[in-house]
């Protein structure tokens, strides 16, 4: 044959494709989600996440070392909260002395230069297991905001760089952002989920913090995964009321999304590779099924070339060892 263009060149042997290569992952790209636990000395393996722990204070400031070394630069904190301070409130998430300010003021003074990111969503802290407050059955809206106003400026009065809000209200980026202007927290930056579907990918999640909802979904609150001309309308007006990055979530099943969201926007985007996301690689390749280390850097690798600038990804530590 006589071809005017041979594409296989391009693919000749491992140099020529690094050449050509046109995303690559690197550990300035990940977000290490960490679940912290009351105690010391615990390390608990989620069941439904092998290989990933909720730890103590202590542990977690061995881990967050242990990431900052490896070259990631963020993490973003959950917490386990215990039965006996959950409440319709949650009113546990703005203690000044509970778990997840404590926890960011231990990280910010033995890794001042990690970028801490909180967690803002009330189902770890509400006895429902909802991100809202609740009242006649219904998740409200309005009172919500206001909690998570609260939340928010007692993570930034603790240290955080970043807060993040989970929980998909209407109008808490604005909210927030003028609680934390009126604060004088005028360096506290916020990521927010504005594309958050409703998935059932959260499963692990859920049982990591023992934070399953006790009736119903979340189905008023989070999106439906059939929509895509939403996650435009909640991204532009998440901006606009303020958010410094934006985020889509989970991340597989809506590569669409994010390129998307990416190609209207002119902040960073983010994209959350959700617990259910791990589970599923973690199973296939405990059956042998799949080759973890590549279904790890394949999938990654996947969400960056859809546009996503930030990953938050259990896999973070081990796709830092794998391209290190
Ligand atoms: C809390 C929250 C959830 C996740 C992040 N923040 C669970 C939920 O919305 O039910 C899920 C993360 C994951 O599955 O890895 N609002």
């Amino acid at each position: 044959m006589i071809l005017q263009r041979r594409n296989r060149i391009l693919r000749a042997n491992p140099a020529i494709r690094s050449l050509v290569a046109e995303t690559l992952l690197t550990p300035n790209d990940f977000i290490a989600p960490l679940f912290i636990d009351e105690g010391t000395g615990v390390r608990t393996e989620i069941s439904s996440m092998p290989g990933y722990y909720r730890n103590s204070l202590d542990n977690t400031i061995k881990e967050v070392r242990e990431l900052w070394s490896m070259g990631i630069k963020s993490v973003l904190l959950f917490i386990k909260c215990s039965d006996d301070l959950k409440d319709n409130t949650g009113k546990e998430a703005w203690n000044a002395n509970g778990l997840m300010q404590n926890s960011i003021k231990a990280i910010k003074d033995a890794v001042p230069g990690m970028v801490v990111m909180t967690d803002v969503a009330l189902d770890p802290y509400s006895s429902y297991g909802h991100d809202g407050i609740v009242k006649d059955g219904e998740i409200v809206n309005d009172e919500t905001v206001e909690a998570l106003v609260k939340m928010s400026v007692s993570h930034a009065e603790a240290g955080a760089d970043f807060v993040a809000p989970s929980d998909m209200m209407d109008g808490r980026i604005g909210a927030i952002r003028a609680a934390l202007e009126e604060n004088n927290f005028t360096k506290v930056g916020i990521m927010a989920y504005s594309a958050k579907y409703a998935s059932c990918f959260y499963g692990p999640f859920r049982d990591a913090l023992d934070s399953a909802p006790g009736f119903g979904d979340k189905k008023t609150y989070q999106m439906d995964y059939a929509n895509r001309t939403e996650a435009i309308k909640e991204t532009l007006m998440d901006i606009e009321e303020g958010a410094d990055i934006v985020m889509v979530k989970p991340a597989m099943a809506y590569l669409d999304i994010i390129r998307e969201v990416k190609n209207v926007v002119d902040v960073p985007v983010s994209a959350y590779h959700v617990s259910g996301e791990y589970a599923m690689i973690k199973a296939a390749a405990k059956m042998g099924w799949l080759n973890e280390e590549k279904a790890i850097i394949e999938s990654l690798t996947s969400i960056k070339r859809a546009g996503a600038d930030l990953i938050a990804t259990y896999f973070a530590k081990d796709a830092a060892k794998l391209i290190g």
